[in-house]
């Protein structure tokens, strides 16, 4: 297959509807449901409520392509797979499926829809805070093992890398874990199941929820064989 743009939205898309997801669209780059940030960052600021237990008029499972602005690792941008505008698939369970078949849809998609062969993936998964009793994910690690990814290929580690949001100061966040090709992270799903409130507490979201982020410009560059984001056609 000669990946495209096009094609690799499509296709993630298409895989997940097939798996009972319903498509929301993409959103204004000026979030208008979450003040918590200046701009979408990511796909969950127009899916906020619902990730705190409203109920989503089209159900629990929803798939996306979102565009976002990001300006957290701006340092890093003009490397070769950082930007700070770029369009981020994400697959969301709003307290329906947890790790199991978020860890397992993640990895049909790459090695049977894309076609990566499983042993050039690498894993990182939470290493835990003890800090703040938020416990190390062997959950996942073994999800991936059974999937047939080798302890070798799978690394634990801490708060800095394997931890997602709350995007602004406050709101839902948790563990990740994340798929990397060469080096470059191009999948996470993350967990989220903590809500960060003023005080800087984590307490438990009354639903656990997944929120999954797949790079298109970083993985299409994996698909076209492209050292580069900057280099994808
Ligand atoms: N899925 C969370 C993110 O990467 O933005």
């Amino acid at each position: 297959m000669n990946w495209t743009r096009e094609k690799l939205i499509e296709a993630y898309i298409d895989f997940f509807k097939k798996k009972r997801h319903k498509e929301i669209p993409n959103v204004s780059l000026i979030p208008r449901e979450d003040p918590t940030v200046l701009f979408t960052t990511a796909g969950m600021h127009p899916l906020i409520l619902f990730l705190l237990g409203q109920k989503h008029p089209l159900g629990k499972r929803l798939v996306n392509n979102q565009k976002c602005i990001r300006t957290t690792d701006i340092e890093e941008v003009g490397d070769e797979n950082h930007l700070t505008f770029f369009e981020m698939l994400g697959n969301w369970s709003l307290g329906d499926y947890w790790k199991k078949e978020a860890i397992e849809f993640s990895f049909e998609f790459l090695t049977k829809i894309l076609k990566i062969p499983k042993q050039k993936l690498t894993i990182t998964c939470f290493k835990g805070d003890f800090k703040n009793h938020i416990p190390k994910d062997t959950e996942s690690a073994k999800i991936w093992q059974k999937l047939g990814i080798k302890k070798s290929q799978i690394r634990f580690l801490g708060k800095e890398e394997n931890w997602w949001g709350p995007a602004g100061k406050t709101g839902p966040c948790g563990p990740d874990t994340e798929m990397f090709f060469q080096g470059s992270e191009i999948w996470n799903d993350v967990f989220m199941q903590y809500n960060k409130d003023k005080q800087g507490r984590y307490k438990e979201l009354s639903q656990k929820n997944v929120d999954t982020g797949m790079g298109v410009e970083r993985t299409l560059a994996v698909l076209q064989g492209k050292k580069s984001v900057y280099e994808t056609l």
